[in-house]
Formats: structure tokens, C-alpha cells, sequence
């Protein structure tokens, strides 16, 4: 059956193309002296600092990372941090914001660049969320609905579903938390990444045929009453700007290349992409998966690229090859703006007792996001 999806990126791929020469990005070099100054003034807040960093961050900033993780071990080493007196979040904006409403108020979470969102959290807009859940109660019950969102969202959108009896999920428990949401309610309303949704329901034997696309462009997201009164599944219409770049050939061309090669994707990856892969998982899952698999194996790995090349110098020791499952560079590059010159200008910022830059929830949407956040962290344990 036809599934909307985003539109596929048409990509030509050379296949006489050396691998190395398209999948690597020449990344300005960094002066040892900024990393040195990092260094120090990093030292000067001993245990009262923690710095959280996900996987995605280039090496010269994911190095100052005292914890990293994927976004659920990012969420619990916040919510598990007790000694430190600011955190330094090396992630994106809704991980910070996650982290602000895990720590005691009085810990300021900072994020280098305030500019590094998440294209996929900014398309789950809450007043668009808002607008389709009063459009639902007019066609069913909507307590009869439960809501759910990816942890890649703002702290309004986790404040909703806290509201509405709903939780959060990240890519490593959705399986968990989209069971339980199924066992509370006849539906599920997911959002904002439509392919971790379709990917895991279709995974826990839930058909294609039971899940619809909510376009917040189109009236009733773009249905009858009846085929949404006769969805179980009503996935948002959103998507990763990184992850939507792998296609389903990149898979059969790699097979081509390399007979045997092992192909394993994060499932933000569209429903085909991932029906070709032989694994899928998290950041930490994709990870653990290569570190720990026979020395000598091939692998094609459909995520960011900075994650991609640093795990493939980790393993080359033991003759595993990686790869990154696209001909070029896929790269999030709202996480790339937190850059080391972010950083060191964040620690001086934070010597002088100012923080740059401070992310706050205030206290109202934190109240039902919380309760959001503690029913995940229920669920998954
Ligand atoms: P993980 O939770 O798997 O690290 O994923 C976060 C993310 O943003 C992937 O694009
Ligand atoms: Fe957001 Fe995609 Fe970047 Fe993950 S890779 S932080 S989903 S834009």
C-alpha cells in the first residue's frame, strides 16, 4: 500500500565512486591552543560541572563529554545527577530542555548555541497539536486516544501528553511505551516523527493498513471521519532532516559492493529503508551492535556521520569496516553548531558567573511534562 511519506531525495550515486572520498567531510582543523583553554577552564569547576554529550557531536566536542549517551541515558543521567552545580548540555535544545526539567531548579542547563534545535522537534508545533486534537474530539472520543511523543520535541509538546494521559519515548523504549499506550486506549496518536511510529507498530504485528498519516496541513489531518474513526495508528506528519537522506537502493548497492555486509539503521529511517536493514536500533544500540560484533565484519550504518566515522576508527583496530549507508555526508548540522569555540565561550561566560546560554522550562509547562517524563522512566524500568 502506499504510505505518505517525506519525499524521497533523489540522489545520484556513482558507484565507481571511492567510498571514503564521499562519505568523509573536511571539517576545519581545531587550534590545539582552544582545546587546551577548554581543558583548563573546564578543570576550574571540578565536580560541579557535568558535561552530557550526545553521540552525535563531532570529536573535538563530544571529548569534553563526562557522560554520553543516546537521549534516554542523556534524560536518566540528568534525572540520576545530584552533586553538580551546572550541567553543560553537548546535544540539541530539546535534550537541554529535557535535562532543565530533570535537575533541581537551582541547576542552570546550558546550551553553547541556542541555536541548535531539531528540525524534526520544530515540526510538531503545539499549537498545530493542539488544533488536531479539538479536530479529533469533533469525529471520536478522545479519551479513547492516547498521546505520545518522541523525546525530540519542545517541553509543550511533553506537557500535552503529560495533560492528556500520555508519555514520551525515545528511540530505545519506544517498543515499551508503545505497548503500553496500546493497552490503555483503542488509539494511539504519535508524533512528531512518523517513522519510528510506523517502524515500531509495525514491528509489535500492528499492519500498515491500521495507521494513517496526521497532515496538520489538511483538514482532519487530511481524512474521512471514518478512516480516522477506523485507524489505530494516527502517525504526524513529521521526519528527521538527517535521517530521511537514506534510501532502500543505498542498501542493495552496498549489498553489491560488499556481499555479506551488515546493515543497521536508527529508526528515524523511512519503513522501506528499514525493511532492508538487518539491524535497527538507538545511537547506543547501533553502537554496542558494531563494538561488540566478530572482528572482520563489514557494516553500512544509515545514521549521523559523525557517529558513523568515530565508530568506525574504534573498531578498525579489529578489521571491522564502516560505513555510513549514504554515498555522502549526513550530517545534523543543528548539532554541529555546538562547536569547541561555543563551548570554551560558554565556560568563560560561566567563570564570570553568567551562563550563555541558559535553557529554562517554566514551572506550568514543566508540571505536566514531568509528569510525562516520570511515567516514561516508569514504563521503561
Ligand atoms: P537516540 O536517542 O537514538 O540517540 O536518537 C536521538 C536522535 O536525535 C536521533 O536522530
Ligand atoms: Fe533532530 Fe534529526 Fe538531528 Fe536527531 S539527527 S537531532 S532527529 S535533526
Amino acid at each position: 500500500m502506499a504510505i505518505k511519506t517525506a519525499e524521497p531525495l533523489q540522489v545520484r550515486w556513482n558507484p565507481e565512486q571511492p567510498i571514503a572520498d564521499v562519505t568523509r567531510m573536511d571539517e576545519p582543523a581545531i587550534p590545539p591552543e582552544l582545546l587546551e583553554e577548554i581543558e583548563e577552564l573546564r578543570e576550574k569547576f571540578g565536580r560541579e560541572l557535568v558535561l552530557l554529550g550526545h553521540h552525535y557531536q563531532r570529536d573535538e566536542v563530544i571529548r569534553f563529554a563526562d557522560k554520553r549517551g543516546d537521549s534516554l541515558a542523556l534524560s536518566q543521567f540528568a534525572a540520576a545527577e545530584k552533586d553538580a552545580k551546572y550541567v553543560i548540555f553537548l546535544g540539541v535544545h530539546f535534550m537541554a530542555e529535557t535535562a532543565d526539567m530533570l535537575t533541581p531548579p537551582d541547576v542552570p542547563v546550558i546550551l553553547p548555541d541556542h541555536r541548535a534545535g531539531c528540525t524534526m522537534a520544530d515540526m510538531a508545533d503545539i499549537d498545530d497539536i493542539e488544533d488536531a486534537w479539538e479536530q479529533l474530539a469533533d469525529i471520536c472520543d478522545t479519551s479513547e486516544i492516547v498521546p505520545v511523543t518522541y523525546i525530540n520535541s519542545t517541553a509543550d509538546v511533553k506537557s500535552f501528553v503529560g495533560e492528556h494521559g500520555g508519555t514520551i519515548c525515545t528511540s530505545s523504549n519506544a517498543h515499551k511505551i508503545i505497548r503500553w499506550a496500546l493497552a490503555r486506549g483503542e488509539k494511539l496518536f504519535f508524533f512528531p516523527d512518523q517513522h519510528l511510529g510506523r517502524n515500531t507498530c509495525y514491528d509489535l504485528d500492528i499492519p500498515l493498513a491500521q495507521m494513517s498519516v496526521w497532515d496538520p496541513e489538511e483538514p482532519a489531518g487530511g481524512h474521512s471521519p471514518e478512516k480516522i474513526r477506523s485507524s489505530r495508528i494516527l502517525l504526524w506528519r513529521g521526519h528527521c532532516s538527517v535521517h530521511q537522506h537514506f534510501q532502500p537502493r543505498h542498501a542493495d548497492i552496498w549489498r553489491e559492493r560488499i556481499p555479506g555486509i551488515n546493515i543497521i539503521v536508527h529508526p528515524e529511517c523511512s519503513f522501506e529503508v528499514v525493511q532492508k536493514a538487518d539491524y535497527v536500533g538507538s545511537t547506543s544500540h547501533i553502537i554496542r551492535t558494531v563494538s561488540e560484533a566478530p572482528p572482520g565484519t563489514s557494516w553500512a550504518v544509515g545514521t549521523e556521520n559523525h557517529l558513523v566515522n568515530r565508530l568506525g576508527e574504534d573498531v578498525s583496530a579489529e578489521g571491522k569496516q564502516v560505513h555510513s549507508l549514504a554515498p555522502y555526508a549526513c550530517l545534523c548540522s543543528t548539532m554541529f553548531r555546538i562547536s569547541p569555540e561555543s563551548l570554551r565561550d560558554s565556560l568563560r561566560a560561566l567563570l564570570d558567573g553568567k551562563f550563555r546560554y541558559r535553557i529554562r522550562v517554566d514551572e506550568e509547562t514543566k508540571h505536566y511534562a514531568n509528569l510525562a517524563l516520570e511515567r516514561m522512566f516508569e514504563i521503561t524500568c
